[in-house]
């Protein structure tokens, strides 16, 4: 990699040994993927690591290091949400005993850390850090140094800022240093389809299903859309972001998806049509039949697979302000159908704080704490992954959630009839 005049100092030492370590490691990442230089990281950060688990010692001895050289990141950053609310996530005595001492048991440190480093607020743990509402809103084109795969293909594909699929600390050594290496989503070559995907549905997909689809098929390829733009529009408003926020978390779970293309709709599409996609691009069509199929795929990992579900998370990537009404609104409407006070499950939907915050205000609020529904900014993944609670019977409409943990897919539809005690065939 060519190095700056600047940059071969640091690392030869001219800032601290600290400095040139977290510089080598970035050129060395740049290397293995081929890059030939560092550019300027051009917005805020946002960091993926956001759990203080007590088995990744290494982290916080890295992060103590940084502090005791004197080290504040060249650019703030926000935080992946936090992986427990007992207030709003109740657990027995025994979940509390392990989160608390045996998972996160380094949880109030870790934080401490990250303050002491450049956390923008007290309140910017968040994967929906792009909300108007949390404002950490890259511009088009804006160079970053994210890793959060869902917040890395949002702001790719729905915004147009350039960020490779980092992984943690390298997130961090990239906003200590200001700079990132240059390659693969950061290069117009790199932004190139290598997929056509031909929406053929006869109405609008789920957006969860057609992401995993997606995924599935193209792995860490660019896919360019059409078709989609026939149900959602041409205008990027609230509730298209919304739903290419989840659209875009399941094809980066399901596969490695770092940036699509949406015909007619997002930045760089309508920038540059077709010119975005490469001669031997390959096809998948997407029809009925295909989206079913693929819904049909997802196992049941539950140990009884007939149990009766015990908790439902909804919101993984965080729910948007007006997903959030949505789902207050649903379920309030659900409840007065099936003549219920309460919830038939403990149900969770989960959003940014400062979109809690703002919903917390309305009178929507109150009388969805009154059917029993809880409203909490935690990571659901973080509650579920881990041997307690992954033995229970969780539901959840995040296609995300479903990948790595054992809770099972429901529909949007689907999962709200459970939530309001109709019969789900
Ligand atoms: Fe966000 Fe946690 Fe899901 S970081 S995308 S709520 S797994």
């Amino acid at each position: 990699m060519k190095l700056t005049k600047e940059e071969q100092e640091i690392l030869n030492g001219s800032q601290g040994e600290t400095k040139a370590k977290i510089l080598r490691t970035l050129v060395e990442f740049g290397d293995v993927f081929g890059a030939d230089k560092l550019v300027p990281v051009t917005h805020d950060g946002h960091l993926v690591t956001s759990f203080g688990i007590s088995l990744i010692k290494p982290l916080f001895r890295i992060m103590d290091e940084i502090i005791d050289a004197g080290i504040k990141a060249e650019k703030p950053f926000t935080v992946d949400p936090r992986p427990i609310d007992y207030d709003n996530v109740k657990c027995t005595i025994l979940d509390k005993l392990i989160f608390s001492k045996i998972m996160y048991g380094q949880q109030k440190r870790y934080e401490e850390q990250l303050r002491k480093i450049g956390l923008k607020t007290k309140d910017s743990f968040t994967c929906t850090c792009y909300m108007d509402e949390v404002g950490n809103i890259p511009k088009y084109g804006d160079v970053l140094t994210w890793a959060e795969s869902s917040a890395v293909v949002y702001a790719n594909s729905v915004i147009g800022a350039r960020c490779n699929r980092n992984s943690g600390m390298i997130d961090l050594f990239g906003a200590i240093m200001g700079k990132v290496p240059y390659f693969g989503l950061l290069t117009d070559e790199g932004r190139q389809a290598n997929w056509i995907i031909e929406v053929k549905t006869t109405k609008k997909p789920e957006a969860q299903i057609l992401g995993s689809a997606i995924g599935l098929k193209v792995m860490e390829d660019v896919p360019y859309v059409k078709g989609l733009d026939k149900f959602l529009g041409t205008e990027l408003n609230d509730d298209v972001k919304s739903y290419l926020k989840d659209f875009g978390a399941a094809t980066a779970s399901n596969g490695a998806v770092g940036l699509y293309h949406i015909e007619n709709l997002t930045p760089e599409a309508v920038n540059y049509g077709e010119q975005l996609i490469n001669k031997n691009a390959k096809v998948y069509v997407i029809d009925d039949e295909e989206l079913e199929r693929v819904y049909k795929s997802y196992p049941v990992l539950w140990k009884n697979k007939e149990a009766k579900p015990e908790r439902a998370f909804i919101g993984c990537p965080h729910l948007s302000y007006n997903q959030l009404v949505n789902w207050a609104n649903n379920i309030i409407a659900g409840l007065q159908e099936t003549g219920r006070k309460k919830v038939a499950l403990t149900t969770i939907l989960t959003t940014s704080p400062q979109v809690r915050q703002k919903f917390e205000q309305t009178d929507l609020y109150k009388q969805l704490v009154k059917t029993g529904a809880k409203v909490s900014s935690i990571c659901p993944l973080m509650y579920t992954n881990n041997p307690i609670a992954g033995k229970k019977p969780i539901l959840t409409s995040s296609n995300k959630l479903r990948t790595y943990s054992k809770a099972r897919y429901l529909k949007d539809e689907d999962i709200l009839n459970v939530i309001v005690g109709k019969e789900v065939k």
